[in-house]
């Protein structure tokens, strides 16, 4: 009997340590951070809530289940709360109601699964959104209302189940959707966004560029991210409507054949990362016209042919054409580059089968020139290239293959 007694007492004193304790972090009561009870919580309306000066709640890890709908009443000046890593699954209709300050709400790292319409109805002035790590599945049209910095990575999104009025959001700058599913999204989703700067796309399952990048209103984007894809080629000019767009990045992909034209009509274009394709070849046109293209990067491709025309008329200050197979670069490279108008000053190149006379003239050219180049390889100890018998660069395309081999021979042997 007494021992059943102190287990039901030993009960009672652990779910009072349940609730999380707050502490004010500053002397004037303006923001208050909570650390974690014993178990789960139920947030309801006294432990946060009716505190007229606070600015900041940070809930963190603070093992949440659920919130009432009373939880956040009567604080008026609240600009910040974070109830990140948490164990919510939904957030009740009506629990931002009382937060007209709002501007930045963090519920990342939970397991909600879908959010009413209506919840951001009273927030009318937030602007990042943070809901990373959750498990939305479908996001219900008209949710998204006003907000700068959106927020969706990591979740549990089918493109192919997206309504086209999702992102009924005109004034979204940052819009996050890497780690979902977005192949087969509605080729019209992003047709109301007028102020997107900032797109990411990696991740996403995709087998193509999406559709949904092409409406003409997105000439606003700057930065553009469909890394880490399956994307095999891009053989229309798909990117022609995004005029202003600075970096794309394209790396860790299957790409092995670009439009021609691809990015001539980026005139603003300064950074393109191709790195981690399956490129062979690059043609004459590839980057030229490019006025503003400073920094390319080619490595880790299968590139054997790498014609100098292909940069003419670029800025090229950072090339990047380390491992790929190329066994030559044409005479006076760097020079050529320097009289098309490139201004290059880093230049890698380590790690491809090199003919040992070609890597020598070219070695001469950077030292001449005073590039920067990834030297650690150059030091007599590594074998960094291939020769067969005289002393001559052999620059023609049938050829390569011999080298290759040679080369892939020796790092075998290593
Ligand atoms: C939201 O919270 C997570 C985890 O606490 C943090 O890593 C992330 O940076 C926060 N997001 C923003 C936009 O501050
Ligand atoms: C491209 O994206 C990858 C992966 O997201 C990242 O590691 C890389 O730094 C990005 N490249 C550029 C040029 O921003
Ligand atoms: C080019 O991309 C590779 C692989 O993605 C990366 O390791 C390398 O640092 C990049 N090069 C430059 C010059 O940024």
């Amino acid at each position: 009997m007494a021992v059943t007694w102190c287990v039901v007492l030993l009960g009672v004193l652990l779910s009072i340590e349940a609730k999380p304790s707050c502490k004010f972090e500053d002397d004037s009561s303006r923001h208050l951070e909570c650390s974690p009870g014993d178990s789960d919580y139920i947030l309801d309306k006294g432990l946060v809530s009716d505190k007229a000066r606070i600015v900041t709640i940070i809930l963190r890890s603070c093992k949440i289940t659920s919130l009432n709908t009373d939880c956040f009443e009567g604080l008026p000046r609240l600009e910040r709360l974070d109830i990140s890593h948490n164990k919510l699954t939904t957030l009740p209709l009506g629990v931002l109601d009382k937060v007209p300050k709002l501007t930045y709400f963090n519920a990342s790292y939970n397991i909600i699964t879908n959010l009413p319409v209506g919840l951001f109805k009273n927030v009318q002035n937030l602007i990042q959104l943070d809901l990373t790590g959750n498990h939305l599945y479908e996001i219900n049209p008209g949710l998204f209302k006003k907000v700068s910095l959106l927020y969706l990575s990591k979740n549990y999104l089918q493109g192919r189940d997206l309504h086209p009025n999702v992102f009924e959001i005109s004034d979204v700058n940052f819009l996050l959707l890497n780690e979902n599913d977005m192949t087969g999204a509605p080729e019209n989703m992003l047709r109301t966004l007028h102020e997107l700067l900032y797109l990411n796309l990696d991740d996403c399952s995709l087998t193509e560029v999406p559709k949904f990048i092409t409406t003409p209103n997105l000439d606003t984007i700057t930065h553009l991210t469909i890394s880490n894809n399956k994307i095999r080629e891009i053989n229309e000019p798909i990117f022609d409507n995004l005029k202003d767009l600075e970096v794309l990045n394209l790396t860790m992909n299957l790409i092995d054949s670009l439009n021609d034209n691809l990015f001539t009509s980026l005139k603003k274009l300064k950074k393109i990362d191709l790195s981690k394709n399956r490129l062979k070849t690059i043609t004459e046109h590839q980057f030229q016209n490019t006025p503003f293209l400073t920094d390319i990067n080619l490595s880790h491709n299968l590139i054997s042919i790498l014609p100098v025309n292909a940069f003419r008329a670029s800025a090229l200050n950072k090339l990047d054409i380390s491992n790929n197979r190329l066994t030559y670069l044409q005479d006076n490279f760097c020079l050529e580059l320097k009289n098309s108008g490139a201004v290059l000053r880093d230049f890698y190149f380590s790690e491809n089968p090199w003919q040992c006379a070609c890597l020598h003239d070219l070695l001469r050219e950077v030292k001449t020139l005073n590039l920067k180049y990834d030297d650690v390889n150059y030091d007599g100890g590594h074998p960094v290239c291939v020769s067969a018998g005289q002393f001559v660069c052999n620059r023609q395309v049938y050829v390569n293959e011999v080298y290759l081999d040679m080369y892939h021979l020796i790092q075998e042997r290593l």
